[in-house]
Formats: C-alpha cells, structure tokens, sequence
C-alpha cells in the first residue's frame, strides 16, 4: 500500500482559509496527484478530486455522514440534526420527504413566482438610481420561496429573513463578527420556523396541499414519528435557505452575461441555450467548495489506504474545473454542454451521485430553473448598464461573490 500525497503541514486550517477554492488544487497540482493528505480542523483529511474520486465518495458502503460536517458549518449552514447527517434507512426516508416536493409542476411554479417578483420590481429599478443586483436577487427570491413554501411573510419582515439566510451562508468559512452573524441567523430563524411548524400542526395555521411547510410538519419518519420542532425547523430552513443561495448564482449569470455579452443574444428566448449558459455557470463560478464524509469501515483505493473514521472531503470546485474532465478549464464556454447528457460524477456544483439514495443536493432542479428565469429576465424583459465597478471575484473568499454586489444602472423595461 502507498502512503497518500501528503502536504505535510502540521494544520493547514489557516491555509485553507486563505487560498479558499484552490486549496485542494493547488496541493494536488503541486504533488501531481488527486489525492492528497492533510491536517484540517486539527483532524488528519483526505482531500480528493476528479471523476474517479466522485464516484468513490457518493458510494454509501464506503462513506457516512454522520458527524464528518465541522460543527461551525452545523451551528450556521446547516443547522444540527438536518438531512445531510443521515445515513442509510434515516437518510433515505428524509431525503424523499424532500424530493417529493420536487415535482416539474412545482418547480415551474416557484419560477414563475420569481419571474412575477422580477418583472414587478423593473419599474421601480428604472425610477431609482443603481442598484445592487444580489441585494435585489435575494429579497426577490425569500418572497418568492416563501410564498411557495407557504411560509407566512409581511412586507417589512423581507429584509430581516433575506439578511439571516445570507448570515447562515457566509457563516461557516469566515472568522470573527461574520461566523457569530451566522450563529445567531440559524438562532433566529431556527425560532420563528420552530414557531410556524407548531402552528401548522395545532392546525391554527392553514398550509396548502404539497407545499414545504405541510410536507415537513407532516412528515413522520420511517419508524412512523414526527419530526421534533427544532429538526423539522431545520428542514423547512434547509428549503427556505438555499433558495435564497441561488441570488450568487444569478449574480454569475449577469456577470457572464457582462463579461461575454454576445452570449444576451443567444440565450434569449432559446431554452436549449440558456441551459447550456447556466450549466456552464454552475461548473465555472465558485459557490460550494466541498462536501465532507468520513470512512464507513476501512477500505483500500488504488493502492491507497482509507481508515475507518477518517474525514474525506471532495474537492467540488477542483472536479468541476479538472483539465481532465473539462478542456481549457478556466474558460467560460457553454458550447461545452451542447449534447450534454448528464454524467453523476462530472458535473458536481451541488453534489453527484443520485438525489434519492446518496446526498446529491436536493434543490438541483430549482437552482435550473431559477437560474434560466433570471437569464430570460436579464436578456429579454430589462436593458441596463454595468458602470465601472469592482467585478473581480477572491477564490480566497468563500462563498465568493463580487466585492459591487453588482451595480447595474440605468434599468428599462423591453419586455
Ligand atoms: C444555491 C445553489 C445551491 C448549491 C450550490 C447547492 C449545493 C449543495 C451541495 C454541495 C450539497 C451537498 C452535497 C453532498 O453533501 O454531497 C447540497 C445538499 C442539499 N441541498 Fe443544495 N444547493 C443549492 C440549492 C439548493 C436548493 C434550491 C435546495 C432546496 C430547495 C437545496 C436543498 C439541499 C438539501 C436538502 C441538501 C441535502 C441533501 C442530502 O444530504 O441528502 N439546495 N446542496
């Protein structure tokens, strides 16, 4: 058996907060490898990328999830006690609960709530000065979702909710003021929706057929029990949240749109293209850098040992922009994706492998479907300006974003 490419840092913790995205790749690159050993969180952690290395870690016989997430992920992203710490018969029972509200119609429906969200607010965006795309995006998107889930929400309560998802997703990879914003985000929230479940089920709150709300306080799991309030607060979060997540993906989208514009033309009113394009953008940006498991029971890989209990995380940044898999990865070419037809270990933004048996993202074809409403939306219903502004994303900030938030300006209604 080999020894496994080891960066030999004593703890790497800090290097990891720096370089961000690039810290598995950079490693790998340097010891020409996909697999490489490290010190993270004062644990020994393997850290592998590319497709081989997909398809090992989305294996359920050889990987748990049970206690591989950092706690400071759990006490902001997360939540403790969610969907992705399960394992086997728990995890399967829970993950359906969630994949059973993703139905095409419903899908379809939430779009359509965002692009009523969207068109309504171009007049007011045309009447005021600049304003800050991912600002917008998010509050348009906690209305939207919201209204979807069947979750209650008043007009002044929008900015507050938009701003504890947003803390909760900033949360685990910062240090300081931004990781206890996090804390208490999930703190916060984490209450109201224990609240709203409680009145869903004393059935002083009336919550529509199919909708999140209904399906999580309903749900009893495979031995027949309900959720306890606080884990099924963290479900309706784990809906609620990475809805308003998609606000960075969209501010990709315009950003590719800026920095390739002959793309508008392409994308607009052809579906086909504007899949392409928001593929691409879901490979290329920086969003999730990694996913965390740790070793079922010990096991060998080419060559290489893997110890029970061992952490491992998979580079999803480093797959999605491996020269192996991906041509000329540091280009921004949706053309790749023409005849695409889908590969579970390839393609990984929000996780690989199969939605209703492994940990693969529940929210994939939401985030799609987001995605190509505001593609149409910023190529078919508005034309506006992007004025000088700071564009360049940090790989070393994560969850990266535009430093501008970006600025668009001079806003008209085409459409
Ligand atoms: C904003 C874009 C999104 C990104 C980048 C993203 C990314 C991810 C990633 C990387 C995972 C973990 C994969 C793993 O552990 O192997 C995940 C899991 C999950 N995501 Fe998403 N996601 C997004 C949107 C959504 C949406 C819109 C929803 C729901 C409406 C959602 C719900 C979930 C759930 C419930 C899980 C846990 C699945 C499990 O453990 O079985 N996500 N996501």
């Amino acid at each position: 058996m080999s020894a496994i490419p080891s960066d030999r840092s004593p703890e790497s913790t800090l290097a990891f907060l720096r370089e961000g995205y690039r810290f598995v790749g950079a490693r790998c690159d340097r010891l020409g490898t996909d697999i490489v050993q490290t010190r993270l969180l004062l644990e020994p952690t393997i850290c592998l990328r590319g497709r081989p290395a997909a398809e090992l870690f989305y294996d359920n016989e050889r990987f748990v999830r049970r206690g591989a997430m950092p706690m400071r992920a759990q006490r902001t992203l997360t939540g403790v006690g969610g969907v992705q710490g399960l394992d086997g018969a728990a995890h399967r029972s829970r993950k359906a609960m969630f994949m059973s509200i993703m139905t095409p119609a419903a899908i379809r429906h939430l779009g359509q709530l965002f692009d009523d969200e969207w068109r309504a607010r171009i007049p007011a965006w045309a009447e005021s000065g600049p304003v800050v795309l991912y600002d917008e995006v998010g509050r348009m998107l906690t209305r939207a979702v919201w209204a979807w889930a069947g979750v209650p929400l008043a007009d002044a309560d929008v900015p507050r909710r938009t701003a504890e998802m947003h803390a909760m997703i900033e949360g685990p990879a910062v240090v300081g003021p931004g990781h206890w914003r996090g804390r208490l985000g999930r703190r916060r929230a984490e209450r109201w929706a224990g609240e709203v479940i409680e009145r869903v089920r004393a059935g002083a709150l009336p919550a529509p057929e199919g909708s999140a709300l209904r399906v999580v306080a309903e749900y009893r799991d495979e031995r027949g029990t309900l959720l306890p309030r606080r884990i099924a607060a963290v479900e309706l979060l784990n809906v609620l949240r990475p809805t308003v997540a998609v606000d960075r993906f969209v501010v990709f989208c315009a950003l590719a749109l800026h920095d390739h514009p002959h793309w508008c033309d392409r994308v607009r009113g052809d579906d086909a293209a504007a899949e392409r394009f928001v593929q691409e953008v879901r490979r290329y940006y920086p969003f999730f850098p990694l996913a965390a498991a740790r070793v079922r029971r010990s096991f060998e890989w080419q060559g290489y040992d893997f110890p029970q209990g061992r952490r491992v995380l998979l580079d999803l940044y480093g797959t999605n922009h491996h020269p192996e898999l991906w041509p000329e990865p540091e280009r921004f070419r949706p053309e790749r994706f023409d005849g695409w037809r889908g590969d579970p270990f390839r393609l990984v933004p929000q996780g690989g492998g199969d939605h209703d048996t492994g940990h693969r993202c529940a929210g994939e074809w939401i985030t799609i479907e987001l995605m190509k409403r505001a593609v149409g939306n910023l190529t078919g219903s508005m034309s506006y300006r992007v004025p000088p502004q700071d564009l360049a994303l940090d790989l070393g900030r994560m969850p990266a974003l535009p430093p501008s938030g970006l600025v668009l300006d001079g806003v008209r209604r085409t459409a």
